[in-house]
């Protein structure tokens, strides 16, 4: 019997799609032919999206919810047909003051990084298990990997993901779909504009999000990017810690305590 030919384009549903990387890549999912679907809280930033990518709009669906809330996020899913990549990208960044130490923004980034990014998977995955098919990409940061200052609240969420993603591939390998993460170094946007120091190999959003999709089906479990400063910061935690603090601490005191 002849096959059916269906010419349905694969779904992708983003979390954090409103800005930054989130938004590149919407933008770079559009031209690879997906149906995106752009999830974020702020539906001004959202719609906007609609009309820098006018020429997909028809393949770009924008729904509003925080990824605090799953309810918000379950009716989104209920929406949708079963998302063939699901990017859970939602997150933010702020440092840590020892002077004004405050135990809100740990509970904040804690409840958007980590959490926030395990009641969206609740709320998308159950349906890749029905289809037995797909890629979950979690966006995880090069901070998670190893303690550098002022991050002493946003790092553990990422390292929290990696051990996530980590665990959680194998619970997902017999149902066809695949874990991947993402540990990208900085990229210019609106997190990072706290930060008052020179970032080393700072990249533009579209870079990195030409860089994940490059890298989606590929057989490495994370993509990080830049290579260079990847590279040296990988380097950093197969030291000795003692060395590795040393030099963190060297490279990242300003000029008046050196
Ligand atoms: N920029 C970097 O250097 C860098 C490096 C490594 C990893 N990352 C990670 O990459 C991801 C994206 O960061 P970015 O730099 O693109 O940040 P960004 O420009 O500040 O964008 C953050 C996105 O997350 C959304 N968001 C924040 N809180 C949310 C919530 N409670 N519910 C739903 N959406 C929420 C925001 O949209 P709304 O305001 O509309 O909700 C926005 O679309 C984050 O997970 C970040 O940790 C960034």
């Amino acid at each position: 019997m002849k096959k059916i030919k269906h010419n349905l384009k694969k779904i992708a549903v983003i979390t954090g799609a409103s800005e930054g990387i989130g938004a590149a890549l919407v933008n770079e999912l559009l031209q690879n032919n997906y149906k995106v679907i752009a999830v974020s809280r702020n539906i001004k930033k959202l719609s906007k999206l609609k009309s820098f990518n006018s020429k997909y709009k028809s393949n770009l669906e924008v729904f509003s919810a925080d990824v605090t809330n799953s309810f918000q996020l379950l009716s989104v899913a209920k929406n949708i047909g079963p998302p063939d990549l699901l990017i859970l990208n939602a997150g933010i960044y702020e440092p840590v003051s020892i002077e004004n130490f405050s135990v809100e923004t740990f509970i904040k980034q804690s409840e958007i990084n980590y959490l926030g990014v395990i009641k969206s998977f609740d709320a998308f995955i159950k349906k890749m298990l029905l289809s037995r098919s797909g890629t979950v990409l979690i966006m995880s940061s090069i901070a998670g990997w190893i303690g550098l200052p002022k991050a002493s609240a946003y790092a553990p969420t990422k390292s929290a993901l990696k051990s996530f993603a980590q665990s959680i591939r194998y619970d997902l390998a017999k149902y066809n779909i695949v874990v991947k993460l993402c540990s990208p170094g900085f990229v210019n946007t609106k997190a990072v504009k706290v930060n008052d120091f020179k970032m080393p190999g700072l990249m533009e959003p579209n870079v990195a999000a030409k860089i994940i999709l490059k890298n989606i089906n590929s057989k490495k479990f994370e993509i990080t990017f830049p290579w260079l400063f990847s590279s040296i910061m990988k380097f950093l935690t197969y030291l000795p810690d003692n060395l590795s603090y040393k030099l963190i601490k060297y490279v990242t005191l300003n000029d008046k305590e050196k």
